[in-house]
């Protein structure tokens, strides 16, 4: 990958004519079966975009579970870029919201009577329950009823291929229920950095302004292109592995530390430990398994352990017995 960087070929971004760049858009359209792409340099700013595309102006709603990265992390920076609020709604704990839940976020303005939701967005992996997959079905019955709606539905897809590998669908299969939809070549997929919104022709010039506006059009960006031409390719073909490791490692906490993973939760890459159930403080316990080696971060009262290329079956023995010694 630090190669091909290397010998990349580059132009200039703002004006369009990277030729990598341009390749890696296409390539990542077309697996997404949408027929425009735009590489910008975070999963935020992809969303970003592609919130704003959608959303009419100050005093209309965005509606999205609560939790999803969009209405958590990213709440403050939608309300200062654009001026998006959000309608929300608590999915529950696996974290995407069905048909009627759906209907429920579309309703008209109970004062005004009118239609004031511009977009629905919705997020397949769902990172903050877990990487826990939005099954086919219930993608569909959700898009059938913004349809219905007239509300188009953006999808951050930032994990998409995790669900790919874990369902079975394909990625354009999925991406098809949206409108507008992102994904990230960065995280598991293996690039430095780097995502991709994916959307209809109509949206790409209106796409590449607001890349242009929020700071994302970013010249001689072939060399980063060309590692996610790579992660495209190569990233999803062992997606599985990391889906076995936290399984095997999910099976192995739960063993020594029984209650403290749901098993039925670890559907991809992702282990929620909660620690606070065996009666440990969480913030001591990181601290612990960071001088052993294992990173981990806080995700409400658990920790959260993500498998990726950098974890082999060694990293998960060791970050295995580093949770079990964690409060000693
Ligand atoms: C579901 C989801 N969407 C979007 C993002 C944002 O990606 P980035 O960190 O590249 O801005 C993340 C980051 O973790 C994420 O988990």
């Amino acid at each position: 990958m630090r190669r091909a960087m290397a010998d990349a070929e580059v132009g200039d971004d703002w004006y369009d004519d990277d030729p990598t760049v341009n390749l890696l858009q296409e390539r990542c359209a077309d697996a997404m079966g949408k027929e425009a792409g735009a590489f910008v340099p975070t999963g935020t700013m992809a969303n970003q975009i592609g919130l704003r595309l959608h959303f009419r102006g100050p005093g209309h709603l965005v509606a999205a579970a609560a939790g999803l990265h969009v209405t958590s992390v990213e709440v403050m920076t939608a309300a200062a870029l654009a001026g998006i609020a959000y309608r929300t709604i608590d999915a529950g704990p696996r974290g995407w919201i069905d048909a009627e839940q759906a209907a429920v976020l579309l309703e008209p303005d109970e004062f005004y009577n009118v239609e004031v939701v511009d977009l629905l967005s919705i997020e397949n992996t769902v990172g903050g329950t877990g990487g826990r997959v939005m099954p086919l079905e219930e993608l569909r019955a959700v898009r059938k009823v913004a349809d219905d709606a007239g509300v188009p539905v953006h999808l951050d897809g930032a994990r998409i291929f995790n669900a790919v590998v874990a369902t079975g669908v394909d990625s354009a299969e999925i991406a098809a229920e949206s409108t507008t939809m992102m994904f990230c070549l960065s995280k598991g997929l293996g690039a430095p950095i780097g995502s991709v919104l994916c959307g209809p022709a109509e949206i790409a010039r209106e796409a590449r302004r607001l890349k242009i506006l929020y700071g994302g059009a970013w010249r001689q960006a072939g060399i980063v292109a060309a590692a996610g031409l790579i992660a495209l390719q190569d990233g999803p073909k062992r997606l599985h592995e990391d889906h076995e490791r936290a399984r095997r490692l999910a099976e192995g906490i739960g063993e020594l530390l029984p209650g403290s993973v749901d098993l039925d939760q670890v559907e991809t890459n992702m282990v929620f430990v909660d620690t606070e159930a065996m009666g440990w403080p969480v913030e001591r316990t990181l601290d612990r398994l960071a001088t052993l080696g294992v990173g981990g971060t806080l995700s409400g009262k658990s920790i959260r352990l993500v498998t990726h290329l950098d974890v082999d079956d060694a990293g998960i023995e060791r970050a295995r017995t580093a949770i079990a010694s964690a409060p000693v």
